[in-house]
């Protein structure tokens, strides 16, 4: 259905569900050990490495190694990640480790690793939300040899898509910014750029399909590589409050 917003509707369509996101995210994931999570966030557990030993020491992700940013990232979203990397259902093909990591920790731990993950990356300073930015340095990625995009571009598509060529605008489900809406549309906003090149060209290519009712094969097989690159230079430093406006998303809030 979003490939046939307009502009208009697909604003007002994500207004609403900004409106209407879950009571969650004004609060902390009911059942979930936080302290559970840390541990092994920062000393793994068992056979499992310390997530912090690639994804990063704040949880920001890190381009050398290709691996996502998971401070703040939606908590349904990730359980659902680890899940479907515990039952195959997605295949690590950066690293080949995530695979073992989830299979290594029980369901319970995947719920508190997740939780815990979420809480990571706001700070709050007076009455100002200041977001942990981490996402990429896309002048330095480009010094040193890496292909990158337009941003204005890569700004287009996120917010109005491509009417000629189909492509609806990722914020019909991403949010503004990208910023990510609960339960399942992902944070992609300040998402490193190494990591959201790699998906959405695994989308494409079909060496990912965990997407429910292929909602992102569809979209990124109308992907070309300029506008990837594009899309991906511009989400990885979209931060999700805008100059202006100074509502905190509610997403956000502790
Ligand atoms: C040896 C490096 C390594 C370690 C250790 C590691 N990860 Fe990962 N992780 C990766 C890579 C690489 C990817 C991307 C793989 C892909 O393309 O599917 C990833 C992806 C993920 C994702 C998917 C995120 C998204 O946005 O879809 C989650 C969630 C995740 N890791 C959680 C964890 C947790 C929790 C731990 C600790 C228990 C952990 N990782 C430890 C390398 C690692
Ligand atoms: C019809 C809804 C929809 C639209 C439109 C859409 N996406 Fe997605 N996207 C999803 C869903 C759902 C997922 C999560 C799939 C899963 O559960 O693994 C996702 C996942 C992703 C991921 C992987 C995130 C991660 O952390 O693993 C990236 C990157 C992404 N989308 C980028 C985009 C971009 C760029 C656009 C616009 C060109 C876009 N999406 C448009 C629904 C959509």
């Amino acid at each position: 259905m979003h490939t046939y917003l307009k502009k208009l509707g697909a604003v007002s369509i994500v207004a609403m569900s900004v409106v209407l996101s879950p009571a969650m995210a004004a609060g902390k994931v009911t059942g979930a050990d936080y302290a559970n999570g840390k541990t092994i966030f920062e000393q793994g557990k068992g056979d499992v490495p310390a997530c912090n030993s690639c994804h990063g020491a704040e949880g920001l992700g890190d381009d050398n190694l290709g691996t996502p940013r998971l401070a703040g990232q939606i908590y349904q979203f990730m359980t659902k990640q680890l899940e479907d990397y515990a039952n195959d259902r997605r295949m690590d093909t950066v690293m080949y480790v995530m695979n073992a990591n989830a299979k290594g920790l029980s369901p319970q731990d995947r719920k508190d690793v997740s939780a815990y993950l979420n809480s990571l990356g706001r700070v709050f300073s007076g009455k100002q939300l200041q977001v942990a930015s981490g996402g990429s340095d896309v002048a330095a990625l480009k010094e040193s040899g890496v292909e990158v995009g337009v941003a204005h571009l890569g700004k287009e598509l996120v917010n109005f898509g491509n009417v000629e060529r189909s492509i609806p605008a990722c914020l019909s489900c991403h949010g503004h910014s990208g910023r990510g809406v609960e339960p399942m549309f992902p944070r992609i906003g300040e998402q490193k750029f190494v990591y959201l090149v790699s998906q959405l060209k695994k989308f494409r290519d079909g060496s990912r399909t965990n997407d429910p009712m292929k909602q992102m094969q569809v979209v990124a097989k109308k992907l070309s590589d300029e506008d990837i690159l594009n899309v991906a230079t511009y989400l990885t430093q979209a931060p999700p409050t805008t100059m202006g406006n100074t509502r905190i998303p509610v997403e956000y809030l502790p």
